[in-house]
């Protein structure tokens, strides 16, 4: 299902400020969650997968390093350069995850990690996957767990609540069951669904706070608005999470649905 609405000319621009920040110092941490996504959707040399909100391309790489041919497609020119740069086998282009530029069918796996909620409508979003995934192949979508199960939701709120306020409700697609019941509407059948632990560590408070600052572009603020936020956070929201070294740990905790397009 082709979307009309898509929200990729304001989260692209606002990812594309961030890209080089994101890659540096974010996207590595949900390897955990990328590998057991591979894991539960059978990766293998030869899958035709694409992953939609690909970011600076760490699952591209994850892919093509087991052999699978890939695709990617994110908003954010910056970090589809840098993906194309990291995976230059990968077919990688700048579109909205609501409208594929891709043909039905084109696909054995399509994924999508911490991408779909930007979305419109995450239910269109899942349909459009759907779409390019085809019958037989399968659709996995990994989020962020419940906010409650996340000890980085306590730094990342301060950041969060300077975003202009969406014109609808976010999606609640964190809690469990829920992404399940857009999957379903959306045509697809409920494969496996589980938990995954997502650490999230810094070494020390200056790269807490340089992680932040370099993800606040993403949020739509510049400097000097989220420069105090980032100090007042981390001098107090992130201080329970500091240990006697002087190092930051979060424990966190991501969820992914494998859903299998059938006829
Ligand atoms: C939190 S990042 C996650 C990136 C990557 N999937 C990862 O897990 O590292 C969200 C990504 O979704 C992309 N995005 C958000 N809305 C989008 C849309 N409507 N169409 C395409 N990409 C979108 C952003 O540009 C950004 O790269």
């Amino acid at each position: 299902m082709n979307a009309e609405r898509t929200t990729a000319d304001a989260e692209g621009p606002a990812w594309h400020a961030a890209a080089d920040g994101w890659a540096e110092h974010w996207a590595g941490f949900a390897a955990p969650a990328r590998e057991a996504v591979a894991q539960a959707a059978g990766l293998t040399a030869g899958t035709a997968v694409l992953d939609a909100g690909c970011g600076s391309g760490e699952f591209c790489a994850l892919a093509a390093s087991r052999g699978a041919r890939v695709s990617g497609i994110d908003a954010a020119p910056g970090l589809v350069e840098i993906a194309r740069r990291a995976v230059p086998s990968a077919e990688i282009r700048t579109g909205p995850i609501e409208r594929l530029p891709w043909p039905d069918a084109s696909f054995d796996l399509v994924t999508a990690f911490n991408a779909l909620q930007f979305a419109a409508d995450v239910g269109v979003a899942l349909a459009e996957l759907r779409r390019v995934a085809g019958t037989g192949a399968q659709v996995a979508v990994c989020n962020w767990g419940r906010v409650e199960d996340s000890e980085m939701e306590a730094v990342f709120r301060p950041l969060a609540e300077l975003k202009a306020p969406r014109d609808r409700p976010a999606p609640r697609v964190r809690e469990p069951g829920v992404l399940e019941d857009v999957g379903r509407q959306a045509g697809l059948t409920v494969r496996s669904a589980a938990e995954v632990d997502v650490p999230y560590a810094f070494p020390d408070r200056a790269a807490l706070e340089r992680a932040l600052r370099a993800l606040a572009p993403a949020y739509g603020v510049g400097p000097e608005t989220s420069e105090p936020v980032v100090a007042a956070t981390v001098e107090t929201a992130a201080s329970p999470y500091r240990r006697a070294d002087g190092s930051y740990r979060f424990e966190n905790t991501y969820r992914y649905v494998v859903f299998a397009v059938t006829a």
